[in-house]
């Protein structure tokens, strides 16, 4: 069942820290909040101390004022559990809560996330803290919702504490019941890992050119994952026993962490963390790069996992810590159109990060709406014209939902395993780069869908198409439901690198894609790496609507035989000893069809497969729309209407051509012909049902 946001009007607020600014000023930043038309703050996730000065002793005084005070102001309040950030009487006290590095280091008090998930006393501890704000704030009547925690995994997301090695060790034993399981599973006999009692079997640790067991590490993973769902549970069973009416999410999408199953077990929603400047100085490399709208991507594995989510923090001014690379502030409307890039991929609740920059700390860099000096400023000019916009448009959104035809498949295994094995983990991230560039290039929205044993046949028929990429990990039971999925009309794609490894991380002993080889109608003959120094080879292609294109097959080639009657070679290698082989092959089963490609995929190859397949933009045939324009579409379910969000990333102002007449929903005027949305704004059109579409000029 997916867990979604599901509010009655568009929330949008901001993350504050009362326990950072005088008493006296409170009450003047609750009247600006609600001047800019926000409802909702995020308070008190660091503050453990200021609840539990000293062991056993509590005190809810400072907050109660807090939070009393943002209720006669008309704010509600989402409570964060101060677990990320112990206090220091807890840590000296009890140092085997803190986190160690795999190399044996172990952290100390002085910043935050310090801690690990499977120290018996800090689960006791952080179980009765939780328990105590939530019997007293559980039916307060401003606040609405907790937040677990802060960032689960953020900052670091390896836990190798005495605690976390006795805790792997019953987990293993759970898992793999015998010592011969176990040895099988990892492939022990491989190097003489055998063990030969519980007591040798470790998380890995540091080892000659750091290349631990990679069973053993993708096992690993699966337990840091496991390690802090549980931690999230102990928080969220006491949360819903004691505050029942009030929901539970936590923040931000983090390694190691199913998010998933995090949400379905201990969540009513997921949060996410929206900093797009972090595309902007990591930019993927290529030309026309995607900057900021590369950000969208994450947006959408948000809601893969709950389709209407909350952005918790959403960045609202330039970022950086003391000693971290820091970011460019955002240009004038930049802070509204990442707004509205939430928004369009899927966000109903929305708070800054944060509402004032902080003096003191590793984060006076990391900048909030307002700056030190508390006055007027134009990122507070843009929050209030954002404020002032929802209030029209937030009832016409809430309850819609983006919707695509497309969408690119990924799972956990594949992710975790692709960390360590280099030889698939890399061309993923990749083949996803490319596949999602070209398809906001070329307007055609797509989602995230995370693969796991629960997904119905229903989830994957959503999508006309999936992609695939390089699912090394592939099991029967997946590929079954593939097949079903391809047989009931449904179009697969596949790179290089697919279906060779089970669960454990094992190669199979039949031809490569093994479990899908047949729905591919293909195997795999002979393969190779390329080197990053090497000219990638050439690839002809002959498909119906590609043909005479000759492109880069580039980072690893699957030489392909196509072996079923009915598959058809779309594309040849024409270089390289393997000149004249299938690089790409079509199969069609029942109603559908699977696309087997040799390589990892580049902009090109992902552009040419989209014109075979034949998919084009929804609204290719009402909108022009030019490239550094995002187009999002969220639908309401039950009527099909629709909300077109176009959004403009770049400096210069852009011109589509409306062919049909649409109402711009944030001037409430007519929009038909050609429109202007100048640089770094937004045009949010509703189409006018029964108007008829128009030639093109
Ligand atoms: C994260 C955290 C915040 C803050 C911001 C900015 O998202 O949740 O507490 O640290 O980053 O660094």
């Amino acid at each position: 069942m997916t867990k979604s946001l599901n509010l009655k009007r568009f929330e949008l607020g901001v993350c504050y820290y009362p326990e950072q600014w005088p008493e006296t000023m409170w009450a003047d930043d609750y009247r600006r909040m609600r001047e800019l038309g926000f409802s909702v703050i995020r308070i008190a996730e660091f503050a453990w101390t200021i609840f539990e000065p000293q062991e056993g002793t509590f005190s809810f005084d400072f907050f109660d004022r807090a939070i009393d005070l943002a209720h006669q102001h008309g704010l509600q309040v989402i409570l964060g559990t101060p677990t990320a950030t112990p206090p220091a009487w807890l840590t000296s006290k009890y140092p085997e809560v803190l986190n160690v590095t795999q190399a044996g280091v172990q952290y100390q008090h002085g910043q935050r996330r310090h801690y690990n998930y499977n120290a018996q006393i800090y689960r006791e501890l952080s179980a009765r803290i939780v328990r105590k704000l939530a019997e007293h704030y559980g039916q307060h009547p401003a606040v609405i919702g907790w937040q677990i925690d802060n960032e689960l995994n953020c900052e670091t997301n390896v836990f190798y504490s005495a605690a976390d090695n006795l805790a792997f060790r019953s987990w293993v034993q759970q898992k793999y019941d015998s010592l011969d399981a176990l040895n099988s599973a990892w492939g022990a006999v491989f190097w003489n890992q055998t063990y030969t009692d519980w007591a040798q079997v470790n998380l890995t640790g540091p080892t000659p050119s750091d290349s631990p067991n990679p069973h053993q590490a993708l096992d690993e993973k699966r337990f840091f994952s496991d390690s802090v769902i549980a931690f999230a549970r102990l928080q969220s069973d006491i949360l819903r026993e004691l505050a029942p009416d009030q929901w539970v999410t936590t923040n931000g999408i983090f390694g190691h962490l199913d998010s998933h199953q995090l949400t379905e077990e201990a969540l009513d929603f997921i949060s996410f963390d929206s900093y797009p400047n972090f595309s902007t100085i990591f930019p993927a490399p290529g030309p026309e790069p995607l900057l900021d709208r590369r950000w969208s991507w994450n947006l959408s594995i948000a809601r893969s996992i709950s389709p209407n989510f909350c952005v918790m923090e959403q960045q609202s001014g330039p970022g950086g810590w003391v000693n971290r690379i820091s970011q460019p502030t955002p240009k004038p409307g930049q802070m509204r159109l990442w707004t509205y890039q939430s928004i369009g991929h899927g966000a109903d609740m929305i708070l800054y990060f944060r509402w004032r920059t902080a003096t003191v700390g590793t984060e006076i860099y990391w900048h909030g709406i307002l700056n030190y000096d508390n006055r007027p400023n134009r990122r507070i000019r843009e929050a209030a014209q954002v404020g002032r916009e929802l209030e029209t448009l937030g009832p016409l959104l809430v309850g819609t939902r983006p919707m695509a035809r497309l969408a690119i498949v990924s799972d956990y295994d594949n992710e975790w395993d692709g960390e360590l094995d280099l030889w698939h983990g890399p061309y993923t991230r990749q083949s996803v780069q490319a596949w999602f560039k070209v398809l906001q290039y070329r307007h055609i929205p797509v989602d995230s869908l995370n693969l796991r044993p629960t997904t119905t046949l229903e989830d994957m028929l959503k999508y006309e198409v999936l992609v695939y990429p390089h699912p090394a990990i592939l099991t029967e039971d997946t590929a079954a439901r593939l097949a079903e999925y391809v047989k009931q009309g449904g179009t697969i794609v596949f790179g290089c690198r697919t279906g060779y490894k089970d669960l454990r991380g094992q190669c199979y002993m039949v031809p490569m894609p093994g479990p899908v080889a047949e729905l591919c109608g293909v195997t795999v003959e002979d393969f190779t790496r390329l080197e990053t120094t090497q000219r990638a080879p050439l690839v002809r292609w002959r498909g119906d609507k590609t043909n005479g294109l000759t492109i880069a097959a580039e980072g690893f080639n699957d030489i392909l035989q196509s072996v079923a009657p009915g598959a058809r070679v779309l594309a040849e290698y024409d270089d390289e000893f393997y000149k004249g082989s299938p690089a790409l092959v079509l199969n069609n089963s029942g109603k559908g069809r699977s696309y087997y490609y040799g390589a990892v995929f580049n902009e090109k190859a992902a552009d040419a497969l989209i014109t075979e397949i034949g998919l084009t933009s929804p609204v290719a045939r009402w909108l022009d729309l030019p490239k550094p324009v995002e187009l999002c579409v969220r639908e309401r379910p039950e009527t099909g209407e629709k909300l077109i969000l176009l959004l403009n990333y770049s400096e210069e102002t852009q011109t589509i051509n409306l062919k049909k007449a649409a109402t711009d929903l944030l001037t409430g005027k007519p929009a038909q012909g050609e429109v202007q949305i100048p640089p770094f704004d937004v045009l949010i059109l509703a189409e006018v049902t029964g108007s008829p579409i128009t030639a093109s000029p």
